[in-house]
């Protein structure tokens, strides 16, 4: 969704908005703008474009045509209004003393604007932004007091999930921000003040971060960062060191961000490993979560979006089979609105890279006001997610550039592979040279992972024969199941062609009748006690002229005599095969999607970030 820059300092301040925009293009977004306030005249430039950012860079040369060392920035994923150059943001009042950027969306913009509209002001635009610059210029000039007084009597007016980043022409040097239920980061560098939707345009300029909460305020100067409450009364925000690098997230020789993120997999899963493992006995005390404490849940409930949810449905079985605990599992969008029925000796988990997506927060909150003890499996540090549940479980994938999910994926796994084995621990279900051995499996991932990687020319190959699929199915049943959910996802999202996961017994109630001479199905079969069972469904669709890809374990070759195409995976431990068979259907999508021609890293429609519901 939208992404917010902003810097003050002693350099020039377009180009670095355009840097810090590219880092966030991965969000999402249709157009952009910017804003730089000329430190001689104090009149501010605003400059917008419709479509990527290189047009923007294009029209301003990179930013330099802008003059002055304080502004914003914006890149816009359109909500209220088309994406026109016009909608774009920075907005600002008639008279241009104040102007700025908003990510999110106010639910009661009519009504303000009505209410604006009467006292004389006028629009230009359909963005609900427009109202929010608008409302903070007539409260500045009703009151007469200071941006922070005026953009507090804004916050108490509005409704709905915002973050903001303003400048008013009378304060020169001067960045504010605010938010709800919306990311942003605060920066301090020397002599630099910046913000941001997250940390990565800062990282060239510094790690130390502050991450405001709902309803603060902060003001961004050359010199400092003073954060206030909505009192107007100044508040202490406690710095936080970030431990992402500049490389993070640049593309280092790789084509695309995705393809980059693959080949981390191995190094993000050690990474995420090593936070809970010392000296190869697990710990899950980093966050705040205690054996006896794991005793007293009787039921799990997951919830989550996307690949997200994906995870929580490999981890159903991973939990039910190795720690006999009852999992519940749901998409955070329906969840939300169904009035679940929850009992209360239970442990609510939410998986959520971004630790912003609005339907999770909002199932989070839902079952915090049940007094459910709530643990959160988030990768972003400071997010939202993070902050509000009772325990975190942080992933320790880095940030993640590319809108289809694949390092964050696979710790998010990790996370739910240990906390399964914690609870087995707990009720006694396992002996320690059980748990050994699963410490040992688990740290053979990466390995393993990097066995796969070496084979992808392999997978590419296939690739370039299947790119102009019309559509793609994905069988498999149990764990194999849920590695086909997040396989067809990957597919769809980046290739565009049109693709579903079944659970392999369940194809011949109705959708077997899609399958055709030549229709590419691809069957997941990596579970020993599932194996035949799933052979006998290929066979079913292999009789009906499907073209078929199996994945498998070294080992059953046998497979070959039903399947077309064979890729083999490293044997595991039965609950972690998840973890190597999505990385083949991972490349899989990357290739069919780098042969369509497409934007592998930012595919249409879609943002990394889903902040709206
Ligand atoms: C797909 C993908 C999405 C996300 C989903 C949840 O590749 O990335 O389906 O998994 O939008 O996002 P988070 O994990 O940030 O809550």
């Amino acid at each position: 969704m939208c992404g917010i820059v902003g810097y003050v300092g002693s350099e020039q301040a377009g180009p670095i908005l355009l840097d810090g925009l590219s880092k966030l293009e991965y969000r999402g977004y249709d157009s952009a703008g910017i804003a730089v306030r000329n430190d001689e005249t104090g009149e501010f430039q605003i400059v917008k474009a419709k479509g990527r950012l290189h047009e923007l860079y294009i029209k301003t040369d990179g930013g330099r045509t802008t003059k002055g060392t304080c502004g914003i920035g914006h890149t816009r994923w359109a909500t209220h209004g088309e994406a026109t150059e016009i909608n774009a943001h920075p907005h600002y009042s008639d008279d241009k003393n104040v102007v700025g950027v908003h990510n999110g969306i106010i639910e009661n913009y009519q009504e303000l604007k009505e209410k604006l509209t009467r006292k004389g002001y006028s629009f230009y635009s359909e963005t609900d932004t427009e109202v929010v610059i608008k409302l903070i210029d007539y409260y500045y000039k009703k009151y007469l007091g200071t941006p922070v007084d005026a953009i507090n009597h804004t916050l108490v007016r509005i409704r709905g999930a915002y973050s903001l980043a303003v400048m008013f022409k009378e304060y020169p040097g001067e960045i504010y921000v605010a938010r709800k239920d919306a990311p942003l980061v605060v920066g301090r560098a020397d002599g630099a003040s910046l913000c941001g939707s997250d940390v990565s345009p800062m990282l060239k300029f510094t790690r130390t971060v502050y991450y405001i909460d709902d309803l603060q305020l902060g003001k961004l100067t050359k010199d400092g960062v003073t954060f206030y409450n909505l009192d107007g009364d100044e508040i202490e925000i406690e710095p936080k060191t970030v431990n992402w690098d500049a490389e993070a997230v640049e593309k280092c020789g790789f084509e695309h961000f995705m393809m980059k993120e693959i080949h981390e997999q191995p190094k993000a899963i050690t990474e995420t490993l090593n936070a809970y493992i010392k000296d190869g006995v697990f710990d899950l005390s980093a966050a705040g979560i205690e054996d006896d404490k794991l005793k007293t849940y009787q039921r799990i409930y997951i919830v989550a979006c996307g690949s997200a949810y994906h995870v929580g449905v490999a981890a159903k079985y991973v939990f039910e089979k190795m720690a006999h605990v009852p999992v519940e599992i749901d998409i955070a969008s329906e969840f939300r609105y169904r009035d679940p029925i929850l009992m209360k000796d239970s442990l609510f988990v939410v998986i959520s890279q971004s630790g912003e997506t609005a339907d999770s927060l909002a199932a989070l909150r839902l079952v915090k006001e049940k007094n459910i003890d709530t643990l959160a499996v988030v990768n972003v540090t400071g997010s939202s997610i993070a902050r509000e549940a009772d325990y975190v479980m942080y992933t320790y994938a880095g940030p993640e550039i590319a809108v289809a999910t694949t390092k964050a994926y696979s710790c998010q796994l990790i996370n739910m592979y240990l906390l399964s084995m914690a609870f087995a621990r707990a009720k006694g279900l396992t002996s320690a040279d059980e748990l050994d051995k699963l410490i040992k499996a688990l740290y053979a991932l990466p390995g393993q992972i990097n066995e796969i990687i070496g084979d992808k020319e392999r997978i590419q190959w296939f690739a370039s024969q299947f790119s102009t699929s019309q559509d793609i199915f994905f069988i498999g049943r149990g764990i194999d199941y849920a590695i086909g959910l997040e396989g067809s996802l990957k597919t769809k999202e980046i290739s565009y062609i049109h693709s579903e996961a079944y659970a392999a017994g369940e194809l011949k109630h109705g959708t077997i009748s899609l399958i055709d001479k030549g229709t590419l199905v691809i069957s997941v079969a990596t579970q020993d006690a599932l194996y035949e069972k799933t052979v006998s469904n290929i066979v079913e669709v292999k009789s009906r002229g499907a073209y078929l890809m199996g994945i498998t374990n070294s080992g059953n070759y046998n497979i070959e005599n039903t399947v077309d195409f064979v890729v083999y995976v490293p044997r595991t431990e039965q609950y972690f095969t998840t973890s190597l068979a999505i990385v083949p259907l991972q490349l899989l999508a990357y290739y069919i999607s780098l042969a369509r021609g497409l934007d592998v890293d930012k595919p249409r429609n879609l943002a990394k970030s889903v902040t709206v519901e």
